[in-house]
């Protein structure tokens, strides 16, 4: 975590950064896609079953895309904040043309626009919970049940710190091993890379919390699907049968 002050919102209504984003985005993706088939594959739909599925944080549509991909009867509602992030979805969506509608939301408020209904078939988000407060996440989570069916099922794709120094050391070193340029940057970053980073990992915590928002939530089946390093899949769904 930083203590600097908090740049989420300029950072990502910024045509440089969102630029940056969608330069790099190839090189990313290329490593993703097993994440992005992943969180498609765990929800419980049939190829052709319709739903609507809600992304949050949505940016370019990069996690719904595998879904709307995956299951032809899918709907999505992307959910985002940032202009320039939603303008370049619609060009990398365009095949997806009339089965997705961008909502513009804050997530850091509690206001959940009127254009997502409760009821939906599904909640994911990647890469993007991690830009908010602790308290906020853990709102979240409680206001994405609220939202879900009886069954339906949040996925959350993220990275997460290390509570241990020891842990932290290891993941490093396994990414720098994989990635050594990102590693030279590292001890070398410009101004503007050092923003870029601090934005990052502002609010990223570690997976225990997280996963205790979710139950206090109330999500049930909950797990970490998938995990590499830094980086998770976890997720539950919202009980089919209310308890007594
Ligand atoms: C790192 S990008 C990830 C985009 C996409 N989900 C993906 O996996 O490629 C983070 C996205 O979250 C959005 N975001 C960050 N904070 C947000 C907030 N408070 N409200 C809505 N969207 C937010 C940004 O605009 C951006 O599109």
């Amino acid at each position: 975590m930083v203590d600097t002050p908090d740049t989420n919102a300029d950072f990502w209504k910024s045509d440089k950064q969102v630029a940056h984003w969608v330069e790099t985005a190839e090189d990313r993706e290329r490593w993703r896609a097993g994440q992005r088939r992943l969180m498609a594959d765990l929800l419980p739909y049939g190829g052709e079953e319709e739903f609507t599925f809600l992304d949050l944080g949505a940016g370019t549509g990069a996690a719904a895309c595998a879904v709307l991909d995956r299951y032809r009867g899918a709907s999505a509602l992307l959910a985002d904040f940032s202009p320039q992030m939603m303008e370049q979805g619609t060009q990398a969506l365009a095949g997806f043309k009339g089965r997705y509608t961008y909502v513009e939301f804050d997530l850091s408020s509690r206001e959940w626009p009127d254009a997502i209904p409760r009821g939906l078939g599904a909640v994911i988000s990647s890469l993007s919970v991690h830009h908010l407060p602790d308290d906020r996440k853990q709102e979240l989570f409680a206001e994405i049940l609220d939202h879900l069916a009886p069954g339906g099922w949040y996925l959350n794709y993220d990275p997460v710190a290390a509570d241990d120094p020891v842990i932290e050391a290891a993941w490093q070193r396994a990414n720098d091993r994989r990635d050594p340029v990102e590693a030279a940057k590292r001890a070398h970053r410009s101004d503007e890379e050092r923003q870029r980073y601090e934005n990052h990992v502002r609010y990223i915590i570690p997976l225990a919390p997280q996963l205790e928002f979710m139950q206090k939530a109330r999500f049930e089946a909950i797990d970490v699907y998938w995990k590499h390093l830094d980086y998770v899949i976890y997720g539950g769904r919202r009980p089919a049968h209310p308890s007594a």
